[in-house]
């Protein structure tokens, strides 16, 4: 089984992938943390991405396609893949539809989480990130239990770069002009369903997993 978590930056998806993530066996794979680890491991992709991420623009198509492409045809990813942060253009889903055909697979959901612009803000300036395991808090929602501390690893909590207002709103920008097609793509499809992403996590999880049992997995609820 295969899904996408469609929403714009700040309405969950990483904080939602990784809980999935445990309930259903699939692969959590985050075109984001791909790219921020291949900066963290100064490879050429890292840098090339960075250029990017920092004034809040997409990487090229064909760069993010390449490493996704390559990323879903290792072995752990044939049980299913959990899609946060790809597809982002039409092009990108484009080439997944065609790549999980190839494969003799195909999208079962498109969980779109659907979030107010202005909570979107608050929600990345308050964003919080373990430099070690990438756990993610919020200093207004959901602060660690010790500041600056990560509660499941003891790792260093940053503010991602692009987590600036600044680049924040221009981040949100491209996601109106670029990504917000999919939402429709996706709807012609039939395979969109919407989540409303301003509640609590734990409501907006079980939402979540109800429906992807509602259309035919077998997932464990969360206790
Ligand atoms: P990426 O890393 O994908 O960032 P993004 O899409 O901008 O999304 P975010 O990670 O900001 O938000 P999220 O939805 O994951 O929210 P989170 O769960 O953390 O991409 C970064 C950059 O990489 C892009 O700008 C681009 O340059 C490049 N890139 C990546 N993919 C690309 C692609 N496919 N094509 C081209 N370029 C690409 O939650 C946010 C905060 O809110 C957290 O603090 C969390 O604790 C809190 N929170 C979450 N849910 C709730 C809730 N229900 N209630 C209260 N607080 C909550
Ligand atoms: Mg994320």
């Amino acid at each position: 089984m295969d899904v996408i978590l469609l929403g714009a930056p700040g309405a969950g998806k990483g904080t939602q992938a990784k809980v999935l993530e445990e309930h259903s066996g699939l692969v959590h794979v985050a075109s984001g943390d791909l790219f921020r680890a291949a900066l963290r491991q100064g490879t050429e992709l890292g840098m090339l991405a960075k250029s990017y991420m920092d004034r809040g623009e997409l990487v090229p198509d064909e760069v993010v396609i390449r490493m996704i492409m390559e990323r879903i045809g290792q072995e752990d990813c044939a049980r299913g893949v959990i899609f946060d942060g790809f597809p982002r253009t039409i092009e990108q889903a484009t080439a997944l539809t065609v790549e999980l055909e190839r494969q003799g697979r195909k999208l079962h959901h498109v969980l779109y989480l659907s979030v107010p612009t202005e909570m979107l803000l608050r929600r990345i300036a308050g964003r919080q990130t373990c430099k070690t395991c990438g756990s993610t808090y919020n200093i207004y929602y959901f602060p660690s239990k010790r500041p600056d501390v990560c509660d499941e690893c003891g790792g260093r909590l940053y503010q991602r770069n692009d987590d600036t207002l600044e680049t924040a709103r221009y981040r949100l920008d491209v996601y109106f002009a670029q990504t917000m097609p999919l939402i429709e793509h996706y709807r012609k499809q039939g395979l969109l369903r919407e989540i409303d992403g301003q509640r609590e996590i734990t409501q907006v999880t079980r939402t979540m997993l109800q429906l992807m049992e509602r259309d035919g997995s077998h997932m464990q609820e969360p206790a």
